[in-house]
């Protein structure tokens, strides 16, 4: 068995998955949207105190299990660095004490292996990440070779949907909440610019789309004057803005990349309207649509122990005295993961 852990922003995680069958015996996961829900975004150094108190907390109902580990794999990038630290020290100690190996997983493979929690992998694939960091469309040829074909250019996707719902002071996370309400709303009353429509550029940008729900928001007296129907209506015409830019440059690098197999992973695939149109494209392209059970779209530790099954079978171990966050510089196409 393997036993991972998950630290890299506001949700403390632990996982057992056994390496024979990827069966996953035991998972945990305390989050802390509500602790941070009053600042409208995740706080680093609350997280990382609610990290102390909560990870030892899920650490000690897998006592029962401790004895058969194998290995312990931990996310060590990217993240929050006083956040990830908190995982990895975690990590260190068990390793070292257990005299077993370590594995460093890198949180956005494990995203993409929340496809395959209790599965067996599908390979090539093309992956569409939408997180609360990033917006990428990813080649996926194996564990080790990965490659990002459309990167963002500013906010992610997540992102931006935590600063809507922000703007129109409706809490954190963002997310659940602008898709709840755009599902009584009229997407088409407010005409949003679909980022980079006359583009050529195949990357993502929602910064300007953002500045344009702004200034709408502004323009209908701000949000406190506003109506429960004003804030459905802009909720559905950002949604709306969001899926047609999503899915336009999605197209071309359809246009380029022949893989059948194609996944959404990441919190925002959590969302139902942006999967529904991804059906229809996949359709439209012959390609297979996979995606995650809701309940591990977001973060969560066994997406990590999914990955670290297949890491730990190549035996891509690291020396608990090296381990380190590492300091993710920008993210460009054509790089690997
Ligand atoms: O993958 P994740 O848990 O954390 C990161 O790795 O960043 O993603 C969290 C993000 C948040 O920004 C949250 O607002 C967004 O996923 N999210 C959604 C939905 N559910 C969560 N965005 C759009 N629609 C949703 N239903
Ligand atoms: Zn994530």
């Amino acid at each position: 068995m393997i036993l991972s852990i998950e630290s890299s922003c506001d949700d403390s995680s632990i996982a057992i998955t056994k390496i024979e069958n990827n069966e996953l015996i035991f998972h945990k996961k305390i989050s802390q949207e509500k602790e941070h829900a009053c600042y409208g975004g995740v706080v680093p150094e609350l997280a990382s105190r609610l990290h102390v108190i909560d990870l030892p907390n899920i650490l000690e109902e897998t006592k029962p299990y401790l004895d058969q580990l194998k290995a312990v794999a931990v996310t060590n990038q990217p993240g929050l660095s006083v956040t990830l630290l908190e995982g990895i020290a975690m990590a260190k100690t068990i390793a070292v004490t257990k005299n077993i190996p370590l594995l460093a997983v890198h949180h956005l493979k494990g995203h993409i292996y929340s496809l395959f929690i209790e599965k067996e992998q599908i390979l090539p694939l093309l992956v569409l990440l939408i997180s609360g960091g990033h917006t990428q469309i990813i080649r996926v040829e194996s564990l080790e070779k990965m490659t990002i074909l459309a990167t963002s250019i500013d906010d992610s996707v997540g992102e931006s949907f935590d600063k809507i719902a922000k703007m129109m002071g409706l809490g954190y996370p963002g997310g659940p909440i602008i898709e709840k309400l755009a599902r009584n709303g009229d997407e088409n009353r407010f005409s949003l610019p679909v980022p980079l429509r006359n583009s050529p550029l195949i990357a993502f940008s929602l910064s300007g789309l953002k500045n344009a729900v702004r200034l709408t928001i502004e323009s209908l007296g701000g949000s406190e004057a506003m109506s429960e129907k004003d804030k459905c209506d802009v909720a559905a015409s950002f949604q709306k803005a969001v899926k047609l830019h999503l899915i336009q440059k999605s197209k071309k690098i359809f246009l380029n990349e022949h893989i059948k197999d194609f996944a959404i992973v990441g919190g925002a695939s959590a969302n139902i309207y942006i999967r529904e149109a991804y059906e229809e494209l996949c359709m439209e392209y012959g390609k297979t649509l996979h995606t995650a059970p809701l309940e591990f779209c977001s973060d969560n530790a066994a997406m990590i122990g999914r990955y670290a099954v297949e890491a730990y079978k190549k035996e891509l171990f690291v020396d608990p005295f090296e381990i380190d966050i590492v300091r993710t510089k920008k993210q460009q196409s054509g790089m690997m993961l």
